[in-house]
């Protein structure tokens, strides 16, 4: 069997260089998934999704526009922009048909995608995420969070941000996970963190989309999330016709990173599955 690298590399979209990882598929395949991370994180959150993937299947997860190493380009960031860098990422890459594969944020701009080019688009994971967008309180909630990142810095809001993040469980037993999603905080600017939080205070309630979806749709959520309720997921799971609803015990906001074995099986599982 040939060894499988995972690649990094960068390539120029309009205003913006995307950086990404890209494993190959070794085999002849009509299958491509794209890994879109969270806030404020990066691609490497996807490592070991991709290390997983089968021979017949070629896995890219992208740095979102500001993140990571993507640069930020004009800076006025929206869910919209980032769905729409996806669209043209796939033109320049040359990809027919993708699996969107998204976790909170990266699960907003899944549904926007479908939205704009479900053509595109041929099954969804969607973790710890969901199509509502935030009420009043949510957007105050974003605004205080862009004053405390300013005021203080990314590096008190990274520390906050981990009890939120993962479970009790993951705290005690994923030091490197941990390590890994302070540092990828840490790495990304005081200006792309907060422009990245008005993008998602101003994004567009997507649940019209979820009774128009027509492709195999995993969604996944931590039993212990704090970030994202059961309520919502449960609601896109009664509307997506055919979708497959899991909660992971002991897992909080981030199940791939927490428990990856049970997430592989069930991604690998359906990214063997046609629309
Ligand atoms: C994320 O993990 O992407 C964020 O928690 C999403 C959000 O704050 O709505």
């Amino acid at each position: 069997m040939a060894e499988r690298l995972i690649k990094s590399n960068k390539i120029r979209i309009g205003d913006i260089s995307i950086a990404y990882h890209i494993k190959k598929a070794t085999e002849k395949t009509d299958r491509t998934i794209i890994f879109l991370h969270g806030f404020p994180f990066n691609k490497n959150m996807w490592r070991e999704q991709l290390e997983s993937l089968e021979d017949n299947i070629t896995g890219i997860a992208v740095d979102i526009r500001g993140l990571g190493n993507s640069t930020k380009g004009h800076g006025f960031f929206s869910i919209d922009v980032f769905a729409k860098d996806l669209g043209a990422f796939l033109r320049k890459m040359e990809i027919d048909k993708a699996v969107l594969c998204g976790v909170s944020m990266g699960g907003y701009i899944a549904l926007r995608a479908y939205q704009l080019f479900p053509e595109k688009i041929d099954g969804l994971i969607l973790s710890d995420t969901h199509a509502k967008a935030d009420d009043n309180a949510g957007k105050q909630k974003r605004f205080d969070a862009i004053q405390a990142v300013l005021n203080h810095g990314r590096r008190p809001y990274a520390i906050g941000f981990i009890a939120n993040v993962f479970s009790p469980k993951s705290i005690e037993e994923k030091p490197e996970a941990i390590e890994l999603i302070k540092s990828s905080i840490r790495r990304n600017s005081v200006s792309s963190i907060c422009a990245t939080l008005l993008a998602m205070a101003s994004r567009t309630d997507t649940t019209d989309v979820l009774s128009e979806i027509k492709v195999p749709t995993l969604l996944i959520r931590g039993k212990e999330d704090k970030i994202t309720p059961a309520e919502p997921m449960e609601e896109m799971a009664k509307k997506i016709k055919g979708a497959t609803y899991m909660e992971f015990e002991g897992c909080g906001h981030l199940p791939n990173m927490e428990d990856p074995a049970k997430f592989n099986l069930n991604m690998n599982k359906l990214l063997q599955k046609k629309s």
